[in-house]
């Protein structure tokens, strides 16, 4: 299997000086096609510090992240919608930023919300979802750009627990066809549905199967 993520002995401090945190530290796993992994831990333990150096979108303060080429997408643990923009129109935008004609764009957007189950909301705009609809269009979106890699910040947090057990099974489904999934979640039975483990104690790693690759 490829590897497309690699941290080496990373750490990620923020602030300087008294009032520094060190949110990780002596953090090397990888990630490879095709793996499933999900990232616990508790409140505070650098689940979403890990999720952003893997996504390429945080750099860590020591160590090194090793980044193969291939599209990584970050479903964020906040809100992320464009509140201007309907749901449709949230999920075609990165593919007509990536140059798509907007027929395709919008097509592809489509075929997205369908496969997280809210193509219905398709016109909605982000203030008329509720938490858990909102989160399902944040992962079409990132599903719609056909990521290598997608990691995933609680992207069940705020959706009921049935939904939430069908979208981590769409997600390990997703890894069976070669995409790699990082999923951080405080949820046991998500968890369990995907077969790789990261546990998170106070910023540092223990790998709990042998699914992901320790160092
Ligand atoms: N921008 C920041 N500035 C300072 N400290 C931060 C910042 N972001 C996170 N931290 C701290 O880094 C540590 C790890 O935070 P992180 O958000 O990665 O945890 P988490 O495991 O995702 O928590 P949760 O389960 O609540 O989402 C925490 O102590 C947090 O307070
Ligand atoms: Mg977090």
């Amino acid at each position: 299997m490829s590897e497309l993520v690699r941290c080496v002995d990373v750490a990620r401090v923020y602030g300087r000086g008294r009032r520094s945190v060190v949110a990780l530290h002596d953090i090397s796993c990888a990630v490879a096609a095709g793996d499933a992994i999900a990232v616990t831990g508790p409140s505070g333990s650098g689940k979403t510090t890990l999720l952003h150096l893997l996504a390429g979108l945080d750099e860590p303060t020591a160590g090194e992240v090793r980044r193969a080429e291939a599209r990584a997408g970050m479903v964020f643990q906040g809100d992320s919608l464009v509140p201007s923009l309907d749901a449709l129109e949230n999920v075609a935008l990165p593919l007509l930023i990536a140059g798509r004609g907007e027929q395709e764009a919008r097509r592809e957007g489509m075929r997205a919300l369908e496969s997280v189950g809210v193509s219905e909301l398709a016109w909605r705009l982000p203030q008329e979802l509720s938490g858990g609809q909102a989160q399902r269009v944040a992962l079409a979106r990132v599903l719609a750009e056909r990521p290598d890699l997608v990691l995933a910040d609680e992207p069940t947090g705020r959706v009921d627990s049935e939904r939430a057990l069908q979208i981590a099974d769409l997600l390990a489904e997703l890894a069976r066809t070669g995409v790699a999934v990082v999923v951080a979640t405080h949820d046991e039975a998500i968890a369990a549905r995907l077969p790789g483990r990261w546990e998170m104690r106070d910023g540092t790693l223990r790998v709990a199967t042998p699914q992901d690759r320790p160092c």
